[in-house]
């Protein structure tokens, strides 16, 4: 099976990057035809202001690949801005691609509005509106087969509206200074090329006919979304694109140390490349289930982010030990955390030690990347190949 994932140079890794997809992708090695793709040019979709920081970043990310298990011997790890021909893909890709896709697309208001903290805004126009929308609907001149549906669309598409008009300023501009989001927060992202973002991602992965695609589940929107794309060209223009799928990891989301998901954003991430020291800082400042105030006090083991990790780091044969211990009051948190501790060092001692011996060598990574490309475009090359002649354009 040839399987493909990719992932945007955003500098260091870490656990949730690991847990999440990473562990799936050293597994896949084994036995399948694996290629893992460094996403610079989906990297300039946000940080186009910012491109001099991305070939650092891809560096960094590199390193922590390559340390992580990613094997340049057994896959092909490439980079997508030195396969032109992704470029040409998309163009046509662009073409076939009906816009509602991309608008619909529940990862692109998602980001869109997270990156640029302006989920308070939509949601506060929603909730404003909604009873309007309800009263608007009601009052059509027309039959309705589904009025929930239709109130939906409509507050969604309103809600949008309001917001362009907010940040053009048809509004009453204290709303702004109130969430203090500007009128360049908001146009940083509202571009081509961000909307489009899911029809390069299909073309990362049907330009090498990949079957199997190994993403974290936030991604799913987008592996759907490549193939309904193949389904598309292969109906216009014949039998072209398997159609992938995508593969999950068994973890879901990693707790970070403030108990909410782990993301670089949040700023409560365990990196890679993290001293022992920062570490244990880290760990002992985890969030724990807040009623258990001190040792002796009965706690919640499965709703504190700690236990979380007991669960797949720490010793396994004392997993029960630690619940019921922590049900009953006699193992503290501190104790806790120094178990985790203790769990967590066992997986990153040896990685921080690789990751080292990889950065003294960095050198070679210039090497690996362009055998791997090299490999990936000669795939690429023959795709376009038999796509400009399905489509008698090009
Ligand atoms: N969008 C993916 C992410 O943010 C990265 C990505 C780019 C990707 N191209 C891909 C993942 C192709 C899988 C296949 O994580």
């Amino acid at each position: 099976m040839r399987v493909l994932s990719g992932m945007r140079p955003t500098g260091r890794l870490h656990l949730g990057h690991y847990f999440g997809v990473i562990k799936n992708w050293v597994e896949l090695q084994e036995g399948h035809e694996t290629f893992f793709m460094v996403a610079d040019w989906h990297a300039l979709t946000t940080a186009y202001k910012k491109s001099e920081e991305i070939p650092k970043n891809v560096e960094e990310m590199l390193i922590d690949w390559i340390a992580l298990g990613i094997d340049p011997n057994k896959s092909v790890i490439f980079q997508q801005s030195k396969v032109k021909e992704h470029a040409e893909l998309f163009l046509i890709f662009s073409m076939i691609t009906p816009k509602s896709w991309l608008e619909w697309n529940p990862t692109y208001k998602d980001t869109k509005y997270n990156i640029l903290k302006l989920v308070d805004l939509d949601l506060m126009f929603k909730g404003g509106l909604r009873d309007h929308v309800k009263t608007f609907v009601a009052k059509l001149p027309y039959k309705v087969e589904d009025f929930e549906a239709l109130e939906e669309h409509l507050l969604d598409n309103i809600t949008e509206a309001l917001i362009h008009a907010l940040f053009e300023g048809y509004l009453d501009k204290e709303i702004l200074k109130e969430l203090n989001v500007s009128k360049r927060d908001f146009y940083d992202t509202d571009t081509y090329g961000f909307l489009g973002y899911p029809v390069l991602q299909a073309v990362d992965i049907l330009i090498y006919k990949a079957e199997a695609v190994p993403v974290g589940e936030d991604q799913l929107p987008h592996v759907e979304l490549s193939r309904e794309i193949a389904r598309r060209f292969n109906g216009l223009y014949g039998d072209t694109f398997p159609e992938p799928q995508a593969l999950l990891t068994e973890t879901p989301r990693l707790p970070g140390t403030d108990g909410r998901k782990m993301s670089k954003s949040y700023n409560n991430a365990i990196y890679f490349a993290d001293t022992e020291e920062e570490v244990r800082k880290k760990v002992m400042s985890f969030f724990t289930d807040p009623q258990k105030l001190r040792k002796g006090d009965p706690g919640r083991p499965h709703l504190c982010p700690v236990f979380f990790y007991h669960k797949f780091l720490t010793y396994p044969y004392r997993l029960e030990e630690i619940e019921n211990d922590c049900k009953s009051g006699k193992l503290g948190c501190v104790d806790c955390k120094r178990l985790m501790l203790e769990g967590l060092e066992n997986l990153l001692k040896p990685l921080r030690e690789r990751r080292e011996e990889i950065y003294k060598n960095k050198r070679n990574l210039p090497d690996i990347i362009e055998s791997g490309t090299k490999k990936a475009r000669e795939i690429a090359i023959k795709t376009m190949e038999e796509v400009r002649q399905k489509l008698k354009v090009g």
